[in-house]
């Protein structure tokens, strides 16, 4: 049984393809050692939170020529710390989690949008290409003082 020279052509075009899909499937999952995002995710057990680096030690670090590191504490009603201070166009890893109740971290006109979980951290990096201050808060309600959450980011140049 003779198929037709087009049809033929077509099926090995789509089995082509398939193969090539599968190879690069195999090549991401075993070679790069790619995994879900999940099973990177770092923990932080909200009860030692104050015991073990490094949220034992909020604050900014420097941690390249032009790289800093938040790492940041949430609790009700608050931050820690409350103000940060980082120099214009530098590359800010933000490094946050909850001691007790699920916060938000919200810098406005920027994309600094976060969600605090107790029990996990959530990192974040991001550039200021402006000089000025920022406000940042708490848009995750999370009881009777939460519209006092905030504090402030100022970049400086
Ligand atoms: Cu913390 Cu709302």
């Amino acid at each position: 049984m003779d198929m037709p020279r087009y049809e033929r052509i077509w099926m090995n075009i789509g089995i082509g393809s398939l193969i090539i899909f599968l190879i690069i499937l195999g090549i991401l999952a075993f070679g790069m050692g790619i995994h879900p995002p999940d099973s990177l995710e770092q923990t932080a057990n909200p009860e030692t939170i104050d015991i073990y680096p490094p949220f034992d030690q909020p604050g900014v670090y420097q941690t390249g020529p032009n790289e800093y590191e938040v790492i940041m504490t949430s609790f009700i009603f608050s931050y820690e710390p409350r103000e940060i201070r980082v120099p214009l166009g530098a590359k800010i890893h933000f490094k946050a989690t909850s001691k007790d109740v699920v916060h938000g971290l919200y810098v406005p006109n920027t994309n600094i949008n976060l969600m605090l979980v107790p029990g996990h951290v959530t990192e974040y990096t991001y550039t200021f290409d402006e000089p000025g201050e920022h406000l940042f808060l708490c848009h995750e309600y999370c009881g009777t003082g939460h519209q006092l959450m905030q504090g402030r980011i100022i970049v400086y140049d």
